[in-house]
C-alpha cells in the first residue's frame, strides 16, 4: 500500500477551529456524542453565509427573473446574474454565457448526453469512460449510445486506482467522439490527470466532457487552463444548496448545440409554426430557474474564495496523510484507492466486516461515514468487493475527527470481532 508523504504544515491563517465555528451543523450532538461529519463527498455543510443568502432571497427579493419591471424581479434578476458572473470567475470561464444552471451535475451531464449526443453521434462512433466513473458519468452515455448507436468504452483503472494510461491512450481513437472523465473519483479518491487527458483527447479530435463535481470543493478549477468543452459540478458538494448545478460549456459549442429541454426563457419568439432560441445561456435554461439557490451557490463560492484553495488544499492534504497513517494501522483494515495524486477520500474495507455494520456502528458514537457502492458500482466490482466504508474531508474537518473515527472503529471491532 502507498502511504502519503505528510505534506507542509497548513498555513498559520487558516484556523480551523475559526473555520469550523462558521457552520452552524457542526456545533450538535448526535447519539450524544459530539458530531464528527465525514461524508463530505456526499454532500458538505453549510456556512452561515450560505444559509444567510438563502433566507436573505425569499424574505427580501424573492420574485421571478428575466420577466419582471418590477423592483424586486430586478433585484432577484441582478442577483441572479451576479451570481452566474461568481461562478464564471470559480472556474475561470471566458464569458457567462458559458455558465448554465441546472439542478444538478447530473443533469449537467445529461443535458450533454442527449443535446450533445443526439447531435453529434453516430452508430460506430465511440465515448470513452474511465472504470472509476460515478453512475453518472455512465447512465446518461450508455442512453446516449442506446439511442445513436454509438459505443461505449471503458479505459480501466491499476490496483492503485490510477487510470491504465497506456491503455487508455490506445483507446483513444479517431472513432472517439467523446472522452468524459472524471477530474477526482467519489469511491477511490484519485484524482486523474485531466490536463493531459484532454490534450490527447483533442490530438484525435474528440470532445471532453470533465466531471468536477468532487474537485471543484478541494482544489481550483480553470477550465481555460484545462480546456474542455465542458465541466460540470454540483454546488451541494461545494458548501452550497442541494438543486443547484453548473455546466460550463465551450461557447462556440453550446452556441452550436440543439436545446436540451423546451418551455419559458429558452425561446426568443414562439409562433405555433416555429420557435427560435434565445441567446445564451438561456436557450440551455427552460422554466423558471432555481433562483434562491443559483443565489446562494454564488454565496458559497465567494466563501470557499475568500479562504482560498492554497489554504484548503494544504489543510485537507494534511488530515488525509494523517487519516491514512491512522486507519492503515487499525487491525484488518485496507484501503480501497492508493493512487499517488488523490485528496480527501479515504475508502476502506475491515476484513469480512460488512461496511454497513461499521457505519451504523460508528454512527452510535457520532461519527457520520458513508457505506456502500458509492453510486460508483463498477468500481466495486474492479475489486470484488460489494461495498466500502468512506470518510471524506473537507476544509472544516481536523486529526481529531480522524482520531473519533478511529476510535469508534475500535468500538466496531469490539461489537463485531
Ligand atoms: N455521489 C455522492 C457520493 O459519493 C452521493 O456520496
Amino acid at each position: 500500500m502507498r502511504i502519503h508523504p505528510a505534506p507542509a504544515a497548513p498555513p498559520a491563517i487558516f484556523d480551523v477551529a475559526a473555520i469550523r465555528a462558521l457552520f452552524p451543523a457542526l456545533q450538535q450532538q448526535v447519539h450524544g456524542k459530539p458530531l464528527v461529519y465525514l461524508d463530505n463527498a456526499a454532500t458538505t455543510q453549510k456556512p452561515q453565509a450560505v444559509i444567510d443568502a438563502l433566507v436573505s432571497y425569499y424574505a427580501h427579493d424573492n420574485a421571478n427573473v428575466h420577466r419582471g419591471v418590477h423592483a424586486l424581479s430586478e433585484r432577484a434578476t441582478a442577483a441572479f446574474e451576479s451570481a452566474r458572473k461568481t461562478v464564471q470567475r470559480f472556474v475561470n470561464a471566458r464569458s457567462d454565457r458559458e455558465i448554465v444552471f441546472t439542478r444538478n451535475a447530473t443533469e449537467s451531464i445529461n443535458l450533454v448526453a442527449r443535446a450533445w449526443g443526439d447531435w453529434q453521434l453516430n452508430a460506430g462512433d465511440e465515448v470513452l469512460i474511465t472504470a472509476m466513473e460515478h453512475h453518472s458519468n455512465i447512465v446518461p452515455w450508455q442512453m446516449a449510445c442506446a439511442r445513436t448507436g454509438a459505443i461505449l468504452r471503458v479505459a480501466p483503472i491499476d490496483d492503485y486506482g490510477d487510470v491504465v494510461m497506456d491503455e487508455f491512450a490506445r483507446m483513444l481513437t479517431p472513432k472517439t467522439r467523446m472522452l468524459a472523465v472524471t477530474h477526482m473519483s467519489n469511491a477511490l479518491g484519485t484524482i486523474n490527470p485531466v490536463g493531459d487527458m484532454v490534450k490527447m483527447a483533442r490530438s484525435v479530435g474528440a470532445t471532453v466532457l470533465i466531471d468536477g463535481s468532487q474537485a471543484a470543493y478541494h482544489q481550483a478549477v480553470d477550465v481555460q487552463a484545462l480546456d474542455p468543452d465542458f465541466y460540470v459540478f454540483t454546488g451541494h458538494k461545494v458548501y452550497g444548496p442541494t438543486g443547484i448545478g453548473v455546466l460550463y460549456g465551450r461557447e462556440s459549442v453550446l452556441q452550436a448545440m440543439p436545446p436540451f429541454l423546451g418551455g419559458g426563457d429558452m425561446i426568443s419568439s414562439v409562433t405555433f409554426e416555429k420557435s427560435e432560441w434565445n441567446e445564451l445561456p438561456y436557450k440551455f435554461e427552460a422554466g423558471t430557474p432555481n433562483i434562491a439557490d443559483a443565489i446562494a451557490l454564488g454565496a458559497a463560492l465567494d466563501f470557499v474564495q475568500s479562504i482560498g484553495f492554497d489554504a484548503i488544499g494544504a489543510h485537507e492534504s494534511a488530515v488525509l496523510a494523517y487519516a491514512t497513517a491512522q486507519l492503515s494501522a487499525v487491525p484488518g483494515l485496507k484501503i480501497i484507492g492508493t493512487a499517488k495524486h488523490k485528496a480527501s477520500v479515504v475508502s476502506f474495507v475491515i476484513d469480512d466486516i460488512h461496511p454497513h455494520d461499521i457505519g451504523t456502528i460508528v454512527d452510535r458514537e457520532g461519527v457520520a461515514i458513508r457505506t456502500g457502492h458509492h453510486c460508483a458500482q463498477p468500481v466495486m466490482d474492479r475489486y470484488g468487493i460489494p461495498a466500502t466504508a468512506r470518510a471524506s474531508l473537507a476544509m472544516y474537518n481536523t486529526t481529531d475527527d480522524v482520531d473519533a473515527l478511529v476510535g469508534a472503529l475500535a468500538r466496531v471491532r469490539q461489537l463485531l470481532g
